[in-house]
């Protein structure tokens, strides 16, 4: 039924085997997000300036499957970074993928790296 949602599965580190080049560094804004294609995704990538680390995870709010997370506000909630989802600020750990204020299925999340100044985000296919 959620073909869409089923499209994203959590990658993690160890089950990278494509690390596709997603844009420069100067391409993201400073503590916000942007959107990349890979394949058929729509993937979020979030630059966590002021802790210094750098997120993805899918661009698809699970509440009503609008491809918005990429535009959310991205933050803290007790040492987790997550996002708000920008329609109805359902939010989600940007580690996890949990949704932290509600029962929502969780969130796709995707390793991503920095080499020189171009960003990677990892995939398993
Ligand atoms: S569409 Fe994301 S919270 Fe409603």
């Amino acid at each position: 039924m959620n073909t869409m949602l089923d499209s994203y599965k959590t990658t993690p580190l160890d089950q990278v085997n494509v690390w596709f080049e997603a844009a420069k560094i100067s391409d993201f804004p400073k503590d916000g997000g942007a959107c990349i294609k890979y394949k058929n995704k729509q993937i979020a990538v979030f630059n966590f300036a002021r802790e210094g680390k750098w997120y993805a995870c899918q661009n698809l709010c699970p509440h009503k499957m609008e491809m918005v997370l990429s535009r959310g506000m991205i933050g803290d909630d007790k040492g987790i970074a997550k996002v708000a989802c920008p329609m109805h600020k359902k939010t989600f750990s940007l580690e996890t993928g949990e949704n932290l204020n509600g029962d929502l299925a969780s969130i796709a999340t995707y390793p991503v790296k920095i080499e020189g100044d171009s960003v990677f985000v990892g995939f398993s296919e």
